[in-house]
Parts: structure tokens; sequence; C-alpha cells
């Protein structure tokens, strides 16, 4: 067990770039393991959960080569693999790869860590086993690991009943192999990259109010560059917002559908900021911030942020309420308990209302906090040390490889 030890100190200023959006470096190397040729892919996340999906794709038969931080896939010819496939901590990864392993006909076996044994997996095996699938898990399959002997799927239209982009994703990646059209009608709409790239790489694919429409099809090679993940942005984010005299500009921050929310939320909370829609350059200056309340309908565009948003509501005047955050209990933790129980310790006032977190605003203290395994609860925690009064030690710390192994680095860069 690694951990970070963080002193409250002086501003953060400079520029840097965060590693490439997570969700869709899943999605871009599962898509070019289906293409038939060899594709290119730049500015791959460069964490943990990304690694073991582009493993999984190796072992499943693709070829793989990295050179110059150029990772080149060539798909079109998967087969079985010779043991179980191994997503670490990965929850995207998990369910999507079920997707498109529930369309391939041989068995796979899909396994994970201890908290993506802890983690819901009926949300995908329900809509795949209504297209046909067989696929099981443990404890009335509803755990994993998860086994899927894949071909022979129908179309269906399926209307989640969460927001999930995860469950959106899974049930379109097995809509490629399916025997017609597979539609997925969202009352609440959740990022839409597996929908963009598959467009984008010559699939059928309509997107309308009515939902996402895929017919069945394999993409052609693509070439494709990553753009920074905004989820990681978000920690740079409030950090110069809460850290006096602070200015960060964040390089190449993805900007589409439902994922930018936390940008609205700091706008709203009083937050110099700005996201240029044309460079993606993210840029975010120290001022004062006030509470706000986050409706339900915003929490799939910052289902990820809310722990760090959390700091800056308790940096904030003021009580800010995030609405309807019930996802969060599922998530690599439970983060409204870790959420709660790590800013409390350092002074947070945090409490939960059924589904809502609320947060006062008030003085932080510096304190031996824990990831609990959570990458972003790690992170989260980081950055409300740089306000504490006195230092803080996360332990844990090397949940953050999951996700952005150059956090600490970027850090210092910052504070230099
Ligand atoms: C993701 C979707 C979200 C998010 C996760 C990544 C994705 O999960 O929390 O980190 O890439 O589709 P849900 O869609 O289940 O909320």
């Amino acid at each position: 067990m690694t951990v970070f030890a963080v002193a409250p100190g002086g501003p953060l200023t400079g520029r840097l770039s965060v590693p490439g959006d997570k969700s869709i470096s899943h999605r871009v190397l599962m898509l070019a393991a289906l293409a038939d040729g060899t594709s290119q892919v730049m500015g791959l996340s460069d964490g943990e959960d990304v690694a073991h999906t582009l493993s999984i794709v190796e072992a499943l038969g693709a070829g793989v080569e990295v050179v110059d931080g150029v990772v080149s896939v060539t798909g079109g010819n998967l087969a079985p693999a010779d043991g179980p496939l191994y997503v670490g901590n990965s929850g995207t990864g998990i369910r999507l790869l079920a997707g498109m392993l529930a369309g391939l006909a041989f068995t796979s076996v899909l396994d994970g860590d201890d908290s993506i044994r802890r983690r819901p997996m009926d949300r995908v095996v329900d809509p795949l086993q209504s297209m046909g699938a067989d696929i099981s898990g443990v404890d009335g399959s509803t755990l994993a690991p998860l086994t899927i002997r894949g071909g022979g799927l129908h179309g269906t239209e399926y209307a989640p009943p969460m927001a999930s982009a995860q469950v959106k994703g899974c049930v379109l990646f097995a809509g490629l192999f399916a025997d017609g059209p597979t539609t997925v009608v969202e009352t609440r709409p959740t990022r839409a990259h597996t929908e963009e790239l598959m467009a984008a790489f010559g699939i059928d694919v309509a997107i309308g109010p009515g939902g996402v429409t895929v017919q069945p099809g394999m993409p052609a090679p693509f070439a494709h560059r990553v753009a920074g993940d905004p989820s990681q942005a978000a920690f740079w984010a409030v950090a110069a917002a809460i850290v006096a005299e602070s200015e960060v500009l964040v390089e190449n921050v993805y900007g589409g559908p439902v994922r930018t929310g936390f940008v609205d939320v700091l706008a709203r909370m009083g937050a110099d900021i700005e996201h240029d829609a044309v460079t993606g350059d993210l840029t975010v200056r120290a001022s004062s911030l006030r509470g706000t309340v986050v409706d339900a309908a915003e929490v799939p565009g910052l289902v990820d942020e809310v722990p760090v948003l959390a700091v800056a509501a308790a940096c904030a005047e003021g009580e800010t309420r995030f609405c309807g955050v019930g996802e969060l209990r599922v998530k690599e933790t439970d983060r409204l308990a870790t959420t709660t129980s790590e800013l409390g310790a350092m002074g947070a006032q945090v409490r939960v209302e059924g589904d809502d977190l609320i947060v006062v605003g008030g003085p932080l203290h510096g304190a031996e906090v824990e990831s609990h395994g959570d990458h972003r609860i790690a992170m989260a925690c980081a950055v409300a040390a740089l306000v504490a009064e006195g230092p803080t030690v996360v332990s844990g710390w090397e949940a953050v490889d999951t996700s952005y192994p150059a956090f600490g680095s970027d850090l210092g860069g910052l504070r230099s």
C-alpha cells in the first residue's frame, strides 16, 4: 500500500495535458479489435483500466504494437482466449466487453478485482439475455465472474432502468452481432461515446430523440486521436478554483455531450472557468465559490466528478445539494459513503439524505485518509488537502494508477 502526503501551499499555475479519455479509450480499442485490418490510436489513456482492455483484445487474438505512443491494433479475426479475461478495477471494461463477447461465437470468462466482483452485473446480463445471449454469473447471475457463450443474438429495443452509458454501450456492442436493428432508449441521456465512435468508424447508427439504433455490422479500420479526459481535468479545475491565486490551463479536453457538466456546475458556483469549444482548452482561475443545487438530470454529465465537486462545495459559502446521486453507491466504492467518510475526516460537513449528497462549506483540516481502493476518492482527497490546515496523508494511493498514474507528478509541476 503506498501513501501520498500533501501539504497545503501556494498557487497552482501552468498548463498541462491529462491522460486520454478513459471511456473513449476502452471503446476505441474494442472497435479496433473488431475492424478487419490495422487501426491506429493516439493519446490512449495510460491508466491500468485501459491497459487491461488492451491486454484482453490481445488475448482474443488482436495484434497489438506500440511505437512512440501510437497503438496499432490489427483486428477482425478474434478467437477464444486461453483463460479468463481480467478487467482489473474497470466497470466500463467488464460491461462493454460483455456486450462484445456475447456476439462472438465462442466461450469467454470475464473477471476483475474484489471491487468488480461486488458491483452489479445484472444491469448488463438482463438485456443481453433478452437478446438471446447465453451469459451467467455468480449469485443469480448478478455478479462477476461472467461466463459468456457468444453468438445467436437478436436485435432488441431496450430502455435501461438506470441512466448508464455502460449499459447503453454494452447493448449497442451486442447489437453489432444481432440479426436485426438494436435500439437503446434513454429517459436521461448519458455520454454518447459508443454511438459517436461507431458512427465515425463506418457502422450504421441512427441517433435521434427516440433513442440510438445500431444496425448489425463491423467497423472499418481507422485512425483516432483520443482527446483529454474531462474527468481528470475536473481535479485541476477544482484545485485551481479553490487555491488562492491559481491559474491552470488543461489542454485538449473532450467536450462532447454529457461529459462536461462539472464546468457548468463550477461556473454556477462562481468559478472563473472557460472551456474552449474549438481547442478543448480548459482554463480555470481561483475565485470564491458559493453553494448550488445540482439537479438529478445533470448527474449523468458529471457522475464521476461528484467526489471532487464535493471538495469544491466544501470550500464554498453555504450549502450544495447533489440530487439523485444514488448510482454513486455502485461505483468503484460506495462513493456516497467514501466521500462522506474521507472528506468528513478532513472536517467537511457532508451528509447523505436518501439519494442526495449535501455538503456545507467550512474550514478543512489535514487528516489521515484512505482511498478505499478508489482512484477518484484518492485524488479528491489530495485536492482537498491543498487548502486544508496542516498536512494530509492519503493511503491506498496506488489506486490512482487505475486512471491517472502521473497525478502526483502533475500536481508537483503545477506547484513548482
Ligand atoms: C462510463 C460510464 C459511467 C461512468 C464510468 C464510465 C462509460 O458509468 O461512471 O466511469 O465509459 O460508459 P455508468 O454509465 O454506469 O453511470
